[in-house]
């Protein structure tokens, strides 16, 4: 059996013996490529040291051998928090006013990719397939070629790809471009993202499209599909179903009374749309005030990459709306929103979501949104809550039966929160079956499967005897 090699920046390492692993979309979904392989996951231990060992450290865990580098704080500072999350990730999220592009910091990104290949190299086995995640490691697959590795190599990119004039605004892009090319096999979130890439590939590095979403670019072949990545939907339904118990989730449920719940789920990111969406909720109060002391909505944020300056001003900014909304709104019976920056176990979360009549899931772009599918997998099927999603979230190409809004139009967002309070529970039931039939049909075992079998399948066709 071929043994799988997956390369993400974070590493997920569950404790030992718990077999359990961290929260989050990525950590789930690479867990679960690796039920079907043996396997290696490589990538950053978490730690910053000043002098970081060119050996990584290896850990044995439940059949899969994990190995960790660290990083110096000037490589997380110009990597990390610089090209990867002020430059790539503003980009890529169409947030060109926001980018933040400097050299130091681009030269940071592409010696870290360096350095893991390097790293990563010395591990390499000829039957190798090897699986790279997301945009801080795009140069990666390069990066080996330069050091002789010819394994299949794809590369998964959890965020939006942009409209080409978008990603070339980057000074870099011509460079990133030409190194993505390197894969084997690109996966995005969304046909859309598909679409943006290939014209881009074929317009910036003249690539020659060879059909079925294969190219060749500067002599090389490469094949760019969508595969919308999912959540374990058995094991995500199972924790709503037993959540009950949990005593946050009784709590929360108890403490509504008659009240009903809105519940917003986000990383405190600017790409979520929180400020936005807590201004859509002040215009539902303003504009229907027979609902004012009706309705709650739990907004829970936990602080992501603090050290990045927009974070902090996000985060100032989320703290004076709540304040202002809590403030000019509520009574000292009834708080509008209740915002929360602590992370809860997905159990919890679980329940939350089952607990909540509307799902309001507004980012201003996104990859794909799980917090989108987890709402839908956690509703009971005989009374389910209404999901609002952004039309500018992947997971809307694969739930059209939400209500899908502009994010940017807090009056649209204000209606649809109205349109699914009042909704008649014929009409969610309607919504909510084929949404939760397809979520369970696109799993994230679908996902890893058809990624890794096209990966398996591009070895295949290229290790064949030329035929005489
Ligand atoms: O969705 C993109 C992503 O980088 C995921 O890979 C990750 O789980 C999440 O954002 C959190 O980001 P960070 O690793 O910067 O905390």
């Amino acid at each position: 059996m071929a043994r799988l090699v997956i390369v993400s920046n974070r590493v997920a390492v569950p404790a030992e013996g718990s077999g359990a692993v961290a929260a989050g979309g990525l950590a789930v979904a690479v867990k679960e490529a690796f039920t079907a392989y043996e396997g290696l996951w490589f990538g950053w231990s978490g730690n910053i040291v000043d002098q970081p060992s060119d050996e990584p450290t290896i850990i044995d865990r439940d059949r899969i051998q994990y190995a960790l580098v660290d990083l110096s704080p000037q490589d997380h500072r110009e990597y990390y928090s610089g090209f990867a999350n002020r430059a790539l990730w503003p980009i890529m999220h169409y947030r060109l006013g926001l980018g933040a592009f400097s050299r130091s910091d681009y030269a940071g990104y592409s010696r870290v990719n360096r350095f893991f290949a390097q790293t990563l190299a010395g591990l390499i086995e000829p039957d190798d397939i090897i699986w790279v995640h997301d945009y801080h490691l795009l140069p990666l697959a390069s990066e080996l070629r330069g050091l002789g590795i010819a394994n299949p190599i794809g590369y998964f990119h959890h965020i939006p790809w942009p409209a080409a004039d978008v990603f070339n605004s980057l000074p870099a892009s011509g460079d990133l471009l030409r190194a993505i090319a390197d894969y084997d096999l690109i996966g995005l979130q969304t046909e859309p993202d598909v679409q943006n890439l290939t014209r881009n590939l074929c317009d910036t590095l003249r690539a020659i499209p060879l059909g079925a979403g294969s190219l060749m670019v500067d002599g090389r072949r490469t094949r760019i599909r969508s595969f919308p990545i999912g959540i374990d939907v058995a094991g995500f339904k199972d924790a709503a179903e037993k959540a009950a118990s949990d005593r946050t989730v009784r709590e929360t449920i108890a403490g509504l009374r008659t009240r009903k719940l809105i519940i917003g789920v986000d990383r405190l990111d600017y790409s979520k749309g929180v400020p936005e969406r807590m201004e859509a909720v002040d215009r539902f109060l303003a504009s229907n005030p027979d609902q004012r002391g009706n309705v709650v909505y739990l907004q829970i944020a936990p602080k992501s990459r603090s050290d990045v300056p927009e974070y902090e001003q996000l985060a100032r900014e989320v703290n004076e709306t709540v304040g202002e909304i809590n403030g000019n709104t509520g009574d000292p019976t009834w708080t509008p929103i209740q915002y929360v920056t602590k992370a809860y176990a997905r159990p919890v979360l679980a329940g939350l979501y089952r607990a909540a009549r509307v799902g309001l899931v507004t980012p201003m772009r996104d990859g794909m949104n799980l917090v989108a599918k987890e709402y839908v997998v956690a509703q009971s099927g005989d009374d389910p809550g209404v999901l609002i999603l952004s039309k500018f979230a992947g997971a809307a190409q694969q739930l059209p039966e939400a209500i899908l809004v502009n994010p940017y139009d807090r009056f649209e967002v204000a209606e649809a929160i109205r349109t699914a309070l009042y909704m008649p529970r014929a009409e969610r039931l309607a919504r909510w079956k084929p949404m939760v039939e397809r979520m369970t049909r696109e799993d994230v075992d679908w996902w890893a499967r058809n990624f890794l079998s096209e990966l398996e399948n591009f070895r295949t066709v290229e290790r064949e005897p030329p035929t005489a």
